[in-house]
């Protein structure tokens, strides 16, 4: 292996700190995954599942205190707290550092130190970033495995050149004859980015986004800041290819916040005949202008790290066959042929199985036999719909970008940006339901702009300047037509009015006929909407609603525009003037309405 020695001096640096009993390179091997996975099993952490129903699969449960993001525990630390900005936790460096290296000073004696260098993007893409994680915990190896490329390959990649390091423990000592558990965790926990250094350190929690530090800490907080230093974009994003029935080729991005549709409308099955669509990446994307003016995307991940309950044949069968193999399930239920289920995998609940806590479960059961941010991790090439262009270090040039949250009320179907400000605008108005996905209170709406409130890295006053200086710089022709959509709107009685899933391929049309200049659409206070008539619903029932999911009435308009007004104060002077334009033009058009 070749290692640098900055690489080679951060890790011995990490050793002294952390006094693990072992180091281990990953060398990203399937033997390695194997012998890992193998550990984990013979300590009762973890268990395989039956080999003929889900070939190298593994099954775990974590901590039930211990289930997704802690946005409360989350810091963006860099020297001036104006830079991290109102949105994010923030602590001095040199006061976090301290506290820092108490927390890990010895946080790993008893157990075996891995190194996983790993590449968000392709090997060698342009696009592409190296990070290296440290960690005591095989199963985050194991997942990391799935969702990044990692190993030698990657060292090989990096040479001397800079890379990202990313410091994570589980928080649990093996001292004094402490016995282990099957996730570990702490109650103390610290997820930690210094944007300045570009490093991230990660304290006391095993799952998800607070542990596998190239997704959510890297792809997104840290790369969103080297991004705007950098003139480029790192954005909570799915990237999709779609074609239609003309055979024309078209990539969209689409930014929702956690658990609100990305992974399904990735690789959404079209209910039109004659579309098709396919998926680059369900999460994250990187962009970057390419020497035509266009913005191209990567996806940096490897994997997907989807919500396992609602997922089944029926809402996305191509997740379903994603992970038919060599994937990782935590925190949904057993059955008792060694497979996992969850909420919604089937029509009809299994008769008996083992819940996540690890108790006897029958459809009479009380509760739940998942966690509702319980998630498979796969393969993204194992994805029946898998982009050809997915892995092109090039990237994919994107046509569109959608931007959408979870809202019952308000917010239409789709509505067309009128130009890159007033997208921008709307990027800055999304506003959603909380999910699982994060420990805080579901069901909430709270504002979200660009679906990055938990993930952008610096100042969010100075993100939206940042996607205003995008447009600015480029060519207004080739910059990529912003649409906001919302899937979740709901009737007087609480139910679904768009079908959404694969149904949503109807709303992709008409966003396809628009960037292709077509003039079907209708001005509207808050932006454009299909033309009566035009959008297809062919096929479906939707009870004489059609109108109703394009509904703002000029009052709540009015009362958006003023909660928007509060919203804004909270950035101060960092707040972009074109963005108070906006909302001016907005309340206008609204008065004149
Ligand atoms: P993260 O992985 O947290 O970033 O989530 P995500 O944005 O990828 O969300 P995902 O696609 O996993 O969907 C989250 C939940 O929303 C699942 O329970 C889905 O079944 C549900 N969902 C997704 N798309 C739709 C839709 O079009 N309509 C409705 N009603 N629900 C949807
Ligand atoms: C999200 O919460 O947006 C996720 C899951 O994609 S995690 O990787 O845990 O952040
Ligand atoms: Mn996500």
């Amino acid at each position: 292996m070749t290692i640098s020695k900055k690489l080679q001096n951060w890790v011995d640096e990490v050793a002294k700190l952390c006094k693990p009993d072992n180091i281990h390179w990953c060398d990203g091997s399937q033997e390695e995954f194997d012998k890992l996975a193998n550990i984990l099993i013979e300590k009762g952490s973890g268990k395989k599942l039956n080999e003929k129903k889900r070939p190298n699969s593994y099954y775990f449960v974590s901590d039930p205190t211990d289930v997704a993001r802690v946005e409360d525990r989350t810091y963006i630390c860099s020297k001036n707290k104006e830079d991290a900005g109102p949105t994010n936790n923030w602590m001095e460096p040199a006061e976090m550092k301290k506290k820092l290296n108490e927390l890990f000073d010895g946080c790993m004696k008893g157990r075996t130190m891995y190194v996983i260098p790993y590449s968000m993007g392709p090997l060698g893409s342009k696009i592409a970033h190296i990070g290296v994680e440290i960690t005591d915990s095989p199963y985050v190896v194991l997942n990391m495995r799935i969702m990044t490329r990692i190993g030698e390959k990657v060292l090989e990649v990096l040479g001397d050149g800079e890379f990202v390091p990313c410091l994570h423990s589980v928080g649990y000592p093996l001292t004094d004859g402490k016995k282990d558990i099957p996730l570990p965790c702490s109650d103390t926990k610290y997820i930690v980015h210094f944007p300045e250094e570009r490093s991230i350190w990660s304290y006391g929690s095993g799952y998800g986004g607070n542990a596998r530090l190239g997704k959510k800490c890297f792809a997104l907080r840290i790369a969103s800041s080297m991004a705007r230093e950098e003139g480029w974009m790192a954005e909570h994003m799915l990237i999709v290819g779609i074609t239609s029935p003309e055979g024309v080729k078209k990539y969209i991005a689409a930014a929702f916040p956690s658990a609100c549709g990305k992974t399904n409308l990735a690789m959404l099955t079209p209910t039109l005949p004659g579309w098709k669509v396919e998926t680059v990446g369900d999460d994250i994307a990187w962009m970057k202008f390419g020497d035509d003016g266009r913005l191209y995307a990567i996806n940096p991940e490897y994997g997907f790290f989807g919500v396992a309950p609602g997922t089944s044949f029926h809402t996305n069968g191509n997740a379903m066959k994603s992970m038919e193999k060599n994937s990782i399930f935590t925190n949904v239920a057993l059955t008792d042929d060694g497979d996992v289920w969850w909420e919604g995998m089937t029509e009809e609940k299994p008769k008996h199985l083992v819940d996540w806590h690890g108790k006897e479960w029958t459809p009479d059961s009380a509760t739940p036999s998942s966690h509702p941010n319980s998630r498979f991790t796969a393969p993204a090439s194992q994805c029946p719909v898998i982009d050809k262009d997915w892995e092109n270090p090039k990237g994919v040039p994107i046509s569109a970008i959608l931007f959408g949250g979870r809202r019952a009320s308000i917010v239409p179907l789709v509505t067309e940006a009128l130009d890159w400000q007033h997208g921008t605008f709307l990027g800055t108005s999304v506003s959603s339901e909380m999910t699982a996905a994060d420990a805080g209170t579901v069901g909430k709406v709270r504002h979200d702009p660009f679906a990055m409130l938990p993930f952008c890295g610096y100042n969010m006053g100075d993100y939206f300047n940042h996607w205003l200086d995008i447009g600015k710089k480029s060519d207004a022709s080739k910059l990529p037509k912003i649409f906001y959509v919302n899937w979740f709107r709901k009737d007087e009685n609480g139910k679904f009015v768009w079908p959404g899933y694969g149904d949503n391929i109807r709303v992709l049309k008409w966003v396809f006929e628009r960037l292709e200049g077509k003039d079907v659409f209708e001005e509207r206070p808050f932006g454009r909407v299909p033309k009566k008539g035009v959008l297809d619903f062919s096929g479906l029932n939707m009870n004489g609603n059609e109108e109703k999911l394009f509904e703002i009435s000029k009052e709540e308009g009015l009362a958006e525009v003023n909660e928007m007004k509060e919203y804004y104060k909270i950035f101060g002077d960092r707040l972009p003037e074109e963005m108070n334009e906006e909302l001016s033009k907005l309340e206008e058009r609204y008065k004149n309405s």
